[in-house]
């Protein structure tokens, strides 16, 4: 059986509460949005944080109205000024924002028209909401890469810095995660001073590419007034106005590039992370934290848990997914601009704090970290680590073709194995007994602080090496001496 509501003429039905017509294009409207759609279309509650920018984005635009009288004058100064009360009723939180006003552009217009009257609608002349937000969102994107770019250099002073006071303590390198040669902790340290300024690296290439100027595109075809567009790019530090006005409108590359920019930075503070979590576990015990980097568990007193490096971990996953996230918004729009984009500026400003967040707990671990130059030295000489120095001693002294002073070697190994000693504990007899050539000067060659020193090729873990390459370091990615 079935019921029917009946219900007024003219009316929407009973269960759709609706709300006041939007004042910015609810003209052609006779009922205002339901309630419902007024929630799922406003983004005030995100797209507030670019205020800044959407404000010096109007600023650049009605001056620009001005120079080229498309607007009378006074009403532009009276904009301009109207413009500066409301940054400064924001800043001091007072600014009464609206819901009903959809979004943060249509909150400022709407104030201004408050605070000056009628000459406010002149402001979006020769502008739609499509040029205004891709303009706003550049700009905010422009200042979080020089932000992150800040905060990336900061992480790599307090690594530079450990590498120096570390150029020559020795700690195992892995392979496999089986330890394969000594290495020096310096040196491991400035791998990740490398991957950090490749990633700085990634993002300015993204800075290049994004600044051009959206604005004067319009809502998707350019403007029939005569408008100044390199003016305004100009006055809003972008290198030059977008070529083509559906492309301007409709393009998020710049987002996409700054997500993967974060993704990779992320995804390599989370391997950075991963080695954190496990120097500091009981096995390992190479780095210690302090309580103020560490955690502790509400059953087990004896417990330090490394927290913030197992979040910074995870929160590597949340960058990938924003990136993920994105394409997948993007992948199915035709030009120009459709309401899915309205999505691209959560997933980027959560994206570009979590990096934020992660890389300073990444700057406070590695500040607060202390090495355990003891257990660091007894695993690295675990494990035949000097098998490598002890083959190319065969080869250098005994001028055997390196494959077979690996085979010597291996057979060496197996021995001391079967012994259950160490290479440098392996009597000459017994190593005689393999390679009847060997001589008593193998066994210096045999320490690990022998091995590291010995390598001194470019890039190698020497701590002459690293003292170098940190000094040379500090040049190439902190240029200030910061
Ligand atoms: N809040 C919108 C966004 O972030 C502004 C652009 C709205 N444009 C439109 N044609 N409805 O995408």
């Amino acid at each position: 059986m079935t019921t029917r509501k009946t219900r007024a003429p003219g009316k929407s039905p009973s269960s759709t509460k609706t709300v006041a017509a939007n004042a910015a294009w609810g003209g052609r409207f006779a009922v205002g949005p339901a309630e419902i759609m007024q929630r799922i279309n406003a983004s005030l509650d995100v797209d507030k944080r670019l205020y800044a920018q959407d404000i010096a984005g109007s600023l650049a635009h009605c001056a620009m109205l001005v120079k080229r009288r498309i607007i009378p004058r006074q009403d532009g100064a009276a904009i301009a000024r109207g413009l500066a009360k409301i940054r400064l009723e924001i800043e001091r939180g007072h600014f009464p924002f609206r819901i009903e006003h959809e979004d943060i552009h249509l909150n400022i217009e709407a104030r201004l028209a408050e605070l000056i009257g009628p000459s406010a609608g002149r402001l979006h002349t020769a502008r739609s909401r499509n040029d205004q937000v891709a303009t706003d969102f550049r700009l905010w994107v422009r200042d979080a890469i020089d932000r992150l770019d800040r905060e990336t250099a900061a992480l790599q002073a307090a690594l530079i810095q450990q590498a120096e006071r570390h150029a020559a303590t020795i700690m195992p390198g892995f392979t496999h995660l089986q330890v394969g040669q000594p290495v020096t902790f310096g040196h491991h340290l400035l791998a990740y001073v490398e991957m950090l300024g490749r990633d700085r690296g990634r993002f300015n290439d993204a800075r290049g590419r994004l600044n051009e100027s959206p604005l004067g595109a319009g809502a998707l075809a350019g403007t029939s007034f005569p408008i100044d567009r390199a003016m305004t790019a100009k006055a809003l530090g972008f290198d030059r106005p977008a070529a083509n006005s559906l492309d301007a409108v409709s393009d998020r590359d710049f987002a996409l590039e700054f997500l993967a920019a974060a993704a990779i930075a992320g995804m390599h503070l989370s391997r950075f992370a991963e080695e954190i979590i496990l120097w500091v576990s009981e096995p390992f015990r190479f780095v210690r934290l302090s309580d103020a980097y560490t955690t502790g568990s509400s059953m087990m007193p004896q417990k330090r848990n490394p927290d913030a490096a197992e979040l910074v971990r995870a929160k590597a996953g949340k960058l990938i997914g924003a990136l993920t996230g994105l394409l997948v918004v993007m992948k199915g729009l035709p030009l120009a601009y459709a309401k899915d984009m309205q999505e691209d500026k959560a997933t980027v400003f959560d994206a570009a704090d979590t990096l934020s967040l992660c890389l300073a707990a990444m700057t406070g671990i590695v500040k607060d970290m202390k090495a355990d130059k003891t257990a660091m030295r007894r695993v690295a000489a675990s494990g035949f680590s000097t098998a490598t120095d002890l083959a190319d001693f065969l080869v250098r002294h005994l001028q055997l073709p390196f494959r077979q002073a690996h085979h010597v070697t291996g057979a060496l190994v197996a021995r001391a194995e079967a012994l259950g000693c160490d290479l440098a504990d392996l009597p000459l007899g017994e190593m005689q007994r393999v390679e009847k050539r060997i001589t008593r000067a193998i066994y210096k060659v045999l320490t690990v602080e022998q091995s590291v020193a010995s390598r001194k090729s470019l890039g190698g873990t020497a701590p002459t090496n690293v003292t170098r390459a940190a000094a040379s370091a500090r040049q190439r990615f902190l240029p200030k001496g910061r």
